[in-house]
């Protein structure tokens, strides 16, 4: 009997001891912000609003609100690649397969930049319905993410909508539902690796970590209030990165947040 009953307890003792490290060692896991570093782009990009590290690893593709691609090294150097005149780009993702850049455009596009014409070359793929004449807030972040799958979001409401390639959409997805606090979405970024969605906000200058299904929040970060309209983020875990730009009319700086456990 005395031996049962130890038996139990020590079964007991472990079964806590081992949820209490699991939940310690995921809350570890999660990144943290270690130090921000900031620069000017040495040629501005008008409304920087999306940024996507490249395949290479080695550059920052960038987009802007008035049609404007680039590429910015990671020393905040930019070439100028092509300028879509009056095309609102907000946001910038690649396809791993083709190699092409897939691109939100406001209010209600999404459109693939061929790498064959050498990024001269937009063509619309499909359209998310329910952001039909959204001008201002409509689309602004897009990620592609499982090599065939989009989550592309909106400045109204908050909104995510999951299509595949071909458009069909698959879910819509109220991201105030699983974070109170969020405003808008400003841009997207999936991470393949971890599994999880950065999402930042642009009103409130606060950077949002989901799970890959966007089912939990996994952690907000708040960042300088000195930053001025963040609307573009990218992950760069090769260097332990995440860059954020401005959308701005008087500054263009781009931001290198120095992360811990990215
Ligand atoms: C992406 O694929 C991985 C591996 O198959 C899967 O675990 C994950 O749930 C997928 N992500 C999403 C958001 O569906």
């Amino acid at each position: 009997m005395k031996l049962y009953l130890l038996l139990l307890i020590s079964f007991l003792i472990q079964c806590s001891l081992g949820r209490y490290l699991e939940t310690r060692d995921n809350k570890n896991d999660l990144p943290s912000i270690s130090k921000t570093f900031y620069k000017d782009l040495d040629i501005k990009i008008p409304e920087l609003s999306g940024l996507k590290l490249s395949a290479s690893n080695d550059f920052l593709w960038g987009i802007g609100d008035e049609g404007q691609l680039a590429q910015i090294t990671l020393k905040y150097k930019v070439t100028l690649l092509t300028d879509f005149q009056g095309i609102d780009t907000e946001g910038i993702t690649i396809d791993s397969k083709t190699g092409d850049l897939i691109v939100c455009v406001e209010p209600n596009t999404i459109s693939r930049i061929t790498k064959s014409s050498n990024y001269k070359n937009i063509v619309n793929l499909f359209t998310v319905k329910e952001a039909a004449g959204w001008k201002e807030d409509g689309l602004e972040g897009i990620t592609l993410f499982n090599e065939t799958q989009i989550y592309v979001g909106s400045q109204r409401d908050a909104l995510l909508w999951h299509y595949d390639i071909k458009g069909n959409l698959k879910k819509r997805i109220e991201l105030k539902k699983v974070a109170s606090q969020i405003t808008e979405v400003a841009d997207l970024c999936y991470d393949e690796e971890k599994n999880r969605l950065w999402v930042i906000d642009s009103a409130i200058k606060t950077i949002f970590l989901f799970n890959g299904e966007v089912t939990k929040l996994l952690k907000t970060y708040k960042l300088s209030s000195s930053i001025n309209n963040p609307e573009s983020i990218a992950i760069d875990r090769k260097n332990g990165n995440i860059w954020v730009g401005e959308d701005d009319d008087e500054t263009y700086r781009l931001f290198r947040i120095e992360m811990k456990n990215l």
